[in-house]
């Protein structure tokens, strides 16, 4: 070896030297931990593209929630599966709709747990899109828009009876324009100045929501959600996506998804002062089920290096289907 003396290998010689100078730690605390929430009772359904995920009736959620606590998870992400769809989401802002009993349910058994409660409305809508649906004919041909405005109002009463029953975190993913503007003026006209809103800032419409859309049941019924996405092309426009949620009120913000996206996750790390989150989706949970399944890959470590990048790619929070399972290996 010449001089100076680059032997970097000093440091690797075992997993004691190794664990000493590793920049990159993962904790539970970090994580946030999503479930499916459906009628019934004592329901607890496998969803086909995401092995080891369920929906589960909210007396199931509870216990799912109650062990999670007491593995260290200590944050929850509720979705909806409402008993009926219709045009107008009535279901998301419902007094009993299904996030709302649920939320009631989680904090009265399990006190403590943090619960998030993601505002969309795409699992309530008959057409499956997150916002309201205007069709017209145009020669003959019909198309379809989403408007954005008209559906602002009825986002903003999802988040204000989400927080009512107990939600404590209110995490918007419709992608429409001006959402945590509106949000934040209805939590704060009913009394919800202290309820923070996590915004999934820059949400790529991205092909890794597939198995999400089984379990949620929330697939468009026709056209997709490229025309409020974002195209996952552009970089740029994800800053100004951020900086218009940040602007406009966010207290935490989200990139989504996670691996294909960390470029995203470092420049937003690097220009907001926010706390940042990313979305490992259901796509990133079924790619690695998937091939450890054929033995392709050793699942266990593929986890905890994706789960390892993510935060080294300046992520704090991760919203992740593997928190359970992973606050268990690092207790
Ligand atoms: C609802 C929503 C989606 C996800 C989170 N919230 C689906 C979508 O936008 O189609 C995806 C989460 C995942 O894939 O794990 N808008
Ligand atoms: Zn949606």
């Amino acid at each position: 070896m010449g001089f100076p003396d680059t032997r970097l290998r000093r440091l690797r010689q075992n997993e004691a030297l190794r664990s000493l100078v590793r920049e990159t730690r993962l904790s539970p605390e970090s994580f946030v931990y999503p479930l499916f929430v459906c009628p019934g009772e004592g329901v607890r359904k496998p969803i086909g593209s995401m092995p080891g995920v369920f929906n589960l009736s909210i007396d199931e959620a509870v216990k799912e929630a109650r062990e999670a606590f007491s593995l260290g998870v200590k944050a929850l992400i509720l979705f909806g599966l409402p008993e009926t769809k219709d045009e107008n989401a009535t279901g998301a802002w419902a007094d009993h709709g299904i996030v709302q009993r649920a939320a009631r349910a989680i904090k009265r058994e399990v006190p403590g747990m943090l619960l998030l409660g993601d505002v969309c409305l795409c699992e309530y809508m008959s057409h499956g899109h997150c916002g309201i649906v205007k069709s017209k004919e145009v020669v003959g041909v019909r198309e379809y828009e989403i408007l954005n405005d008209p559906s602002l109002e009825i986002l903003a009463r999802t988040a204000v009876s989400q927080a009512k029953a107990g939600i404590d975190i209110i995490a918007p993913s419709d992608m429409m324009d001006g959402r945590v503007a509106a949000i934040r003026k209805a939590l704060d006209a009913a009394g919800f100045a202290n309820t923070p809103i996590l915004a999934y800032a820059a949400k790529f419409a991205s092909g890794y929501y597939g198995p999400f859309r089984e379990a949620a049941d929330s697939a468009p019924q026709f056209g997709d959600r490229r025309s409020y996405q974002m195209d996952p092309a552009n970089f740029r426009e994800a800053m100004r996506e951020i900086a218009l949620d940040v602007e406009e009120g966010a207290d935490m913000i989200m990139v989504k998804p996670a691996l294909p996206y960390l470029d995203v996750i470092a420049a937003a790390r690097d220009s907001f002062d926010l706390p940042l989150a990313a979305y490992q989706v259901s796509g990133e949970y079924a790619m690695i089920e998937a091939a450890a399944r054929n033995g392709w890959i050793e699942r266990e470590r593929v986890i905890l290096e994706s789960l390892t990048s993510i935060r080294r790619a300046g992520a704090s929070i991760i919203l992740t289907y593997y928190a359970k399972e992973m606050a268990k290996k690092l207790a």
